[in-house]
């Protein structure tokens, strides 16, 4: 496995692999990989022939007060993950690298970033899809590969590729979660056992949304209510949203029909955490 620091390495050995006839898969990460993460590695390793799994955190998606100084950055540890998993490079730039000067050009999602994060984290996923754009344009990846967990950044990735008339796949894959429910999140670090416990109530509260869909409850917001009654028994948890959206609008939905996404953001202790579900209900 090669590391490469700099955005003229990455290029000379992505440029080697095509010139070989390789199909070329990108996993982005902030770093700090844990098993949700080894998911989107492993299919990448599955689909593709040279998998580049990038690491960096990136500062233009963090708010004023957000967690960046704090994010946890475990470079050698994420190597060892990133080599027993079979990736070919990782590209773990710095900061100078991937921002030489004042960045006063950027990618906007419109509409779709609005809601939900996008309400709280202003300037969030213009960030994201800044660096995306930057990462793929350095890359050149035939696929990228992003976690179902951030159902937002997914959406919003994938229409800002197919707007921008971007030449790569984007696959979604499904979350993963601790054996308690708990999506897995390198934020998931900042919690303690208690909190962990109890930040359970937020897939509980997922699936208490799926099983009154099933039982055939049409009125959301009776299912916004008892989600919400579900995420306040968590002592330590503040509610910032309990959203019932059309799963590719985004738009809050009155009643469940079609395909809907339900998502969650709780602040438990210092974390802030995010879940969600897509319901197809068929109609
Ligand atoms: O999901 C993440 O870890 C980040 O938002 C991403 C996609 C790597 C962009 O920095």
């Amino acid at each position: 496995m090669e590391v490469a620091e700099t955005i003229e390495s990455v290029r000379r050995i992505v440029k080697n692999a095509r010139n070989e006839g390789r199909k070329i898969g990108l996993v982005p990460t902030m770093g700090a990989l844990h098993i949700g993460h080894i998911s989107l590695i492993e299919a990448a390793v599955k689909d593709c022939d040279f998998v580049i799994v990038s690491i960096f955190v990136n500062p233009t998606q963090f708010g004023p007060g957000e967690d960046f100084e704090k994010y946890p950055r475990p470079l050698d540890a994420d190597l060892k993950i990133c080599k027993k998993a079979g990736v070919d490079v990782v590209f773990a730039p710095s900061p100078e690298q991937m921002y030489p000067a004042e960045n006063i050009t950027w990618v906007n999602v419109e509409k779709l970033t609005e809601p939900l994060c996008g309400k709280s984290r202003p300037g969030h996923f213009r960030g994201v899809t800044t660096v995306c754009t930057k990462l793929f344009n350095i890359v050149t990846p035939d696929t990228a590969y992003f976690g179902q967990k951030d159902a937002q950044q997914a959406i919003v990735i994938k229409r800002m590729v197919v707007d921008l008339n971007m030449p790569l796949e984007i696959v979604i894959c499904p979350t993963v979660r601790e054996p308690n429910g708990l999506a897995v999140s390198s934020r998931n670090q900042y919690l303690t056992a208690r909190q962990k416990k109890d930040a359970a109530n937020i897939y509980k509260s997922l699936q208490t949304c799926r099983g009154m869909i099933d039982a055939g409850t049409t009125e959301a917001h009776q299912i916004i209510a008892e989600m919400r009654k579900i995420l306040q028994q968590i002592p330590s948890g503040q509610i910032e949203y309990v959203s019932i959206v059309d799963a590719e609008t985004l738009e809050s939905v009155d009643k469940i029909a079609g395909k809907i996404l339900a998502a969650v953001a709780v602040k438990v202790g210092p974390a802030r955490l995010i879940d969600n579900i897509l319901v197809d209900t068929g109609k």
